[in-house]
């Protein structure tokens, strides 16, 4: 039994869909284990920018089984959708390469109505995709599985008896005109009628290729800051995005776990709310964002939202390794650091007059924090084209070493630019 497991380690954005990419070369079956469509990988391949929300980024290689586990959250028009974007890059997106576990949730049109009607009253910056509302039905035995879509026109009716549940409270809480109840229903009985090929048993799935000793690499999305338990609450998505969400949203057993890979950037970046103690702002913030003429640079893939960026911030990162097990980490990005001098990482946090090495658990200690860095040399020579560790500037390298010292793993991949050859594996 074999199941490698690639996540998040800061608040999302790290890369992990181009990791994964690279990953799932060497994997057989690719399961994605949390949230829904507000996850967004963009993998660039040659020319072409491949987005993807919800479908699992092991659909870009050939000879992979995808598999949406039970933990993820389902909508199924913008599922469809982005079937049908996959396949119009050439992808084969059949059943035959996909599986939606019966177990998973919907999201129904009144989630995203919900999400929309808290946010326009001042939320957390969602990404409006219905995650929340979705997994509090869920939670409160409320929800719709996806399993239910075998049976189009009673899944039909569930969306229409749903809806109708909605209105009330969209009318009560939010003052906002009701949602066509019938038309929810058949849009969705119409989604489910095609979405139907793809449901599958996908503990099943997922035990039969442990059993025939395949290779699993279980995809997470969002991130360890970002989980609904361990993240800056409420600042946090609503799925468990750390270790522990594979082993309930996928229903593997622990002993599977050989592997954890977390992912990080060499800076680090947060879109919507929330403390971010190394924020920066100005001019090292627009360097270190991006102009937003490359897909690649930092604006939200789901929203187009510029996200917040600082330094890497290693009292998180540390964190992040404790409570995942992380084996090893992908330090993402490190080309976008040329040129600045110095580089600085952020060792430990001040607040009242202490030194905090760990991650405080209030979010709104954490908002009171002020970094404490280490400034290490930077380096200016352009890093795009190197390909194994020691052609790195020696800079850069001692940058490396001291992140990994600090964060407590081992660094063993390094992306030095978008494209998918532009990685150095130690
Ligand atoms: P939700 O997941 O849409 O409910 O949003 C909750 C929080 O998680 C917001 O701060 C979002 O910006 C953030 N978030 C959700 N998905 C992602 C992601 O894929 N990358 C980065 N941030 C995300």
């Amino acid at each position: 039994m074999s199941i490698t497991v690639l996540l998040g380690a800061q608040w999302g954005d790290e890369g992990k869909g181009r990791i994964t990419d690279a990953l799932a070369a060497e994997a057989d079956l690719v399961a994605r284990f949390n949230g829904g469509d507000n996850a967004g990988h963009s993998i660039t391949i040659g020319a072409r920018v491949v987005k993807l929300h919800l479908i699992p980024s092991g659909i870009l290689r050939e000879g992979c089984l995808n598999v949406i586990g039970n933990g993820v959250v389902v909508n199924p028009i913008n599922a469809l959708r982005e079937i049908a974007e996959v396949r119009a890059a050439g992808v084969d997106v059949s059943p035959r390469r996909l599986r939606i576990s019966q177990a998973a949730h919907v999201i129904l049109p009144g989630h995203l109505a919900l999400d929309a009607a808290r946010e326009a009253q001042g939320g957390i910056g969602t990404t409006k995709r219905g995650i929340g509302p979705a997994y509090s039905d869920k939670v409160a035995r409320l929800g719709v599985r996806a399993g239910a879509m075998a049976d189009p026109r009673a899944f039909g009716e569930a969306v229409r008896q749903h809806t109708v549940r909605v209105n009330r409270l969209l009318e009560a809480e939010f003052d906002q005109p009701p949602l066509d109840a019938d038309a929810a229903a058949e849009s969705y009985a119409e989604a489910a009628e095609q979405l139907r090929p793809f449901l599958d048993n996908t503990f099943q799935v997922i035990h039969n290729a442990l059993r025939d000793g395949l290779r699993v690499l279980a995809e997470g999305a969002q991130a360890t800051l970002l989980d609904i338990d361990h993240g800056t609450y409420p600042f946090v998505t609503s799925s468990n995005a750390t270790v522990g969400g594979v082993l309930t949203g996928l229903g593997v057993p622990p002993q599977a776990i050989r592997r954890v890979i977390g992912v990080c950037k060499a800076f680090t970046t947060r879109v919507g709310g929330g403390p971010f103690v190394t924020e920066l702002e100005g001019e090292l913030a627009l360097r270190l964002r991006g102009t937003g003429a490359n897909p690649w640079d930092e604006y939200g893939t789901t929203t187009g939202r510029p996200r917040r960026v600082g330094w890497l911030d290693l009292v998180a990162l540390r964190y992040a390794v404790q409570l995942n097990g992380i084996t090893e980490l992908a330090l993402t990005k490190l080309d976008v650091l040329c040129g600045l001098n110095p580089v600085r990482l952020c060792t430990a946090y001040r607040h009242n007059g202490e030194t905090l090495t760990w991650f405080p658990q209030d979010s709104d200690v954490l908002a009171e924090c002020a970094p404490i860095y280490e400034d290490l040399p930077g380096w200016s020579e352009d890093v795009r084209n190197v390909r194994r560790f020691k052609d790195l500037p020696v800079h850069a390298q001692r940058f490396v070493e001291r992140v990994e010292s600090l964060a407590g793993a081992p660094v063993r991949l390094i992306s030095v630019g978008p494209e998918r050859e532009q990685l150095i594996w130690r």
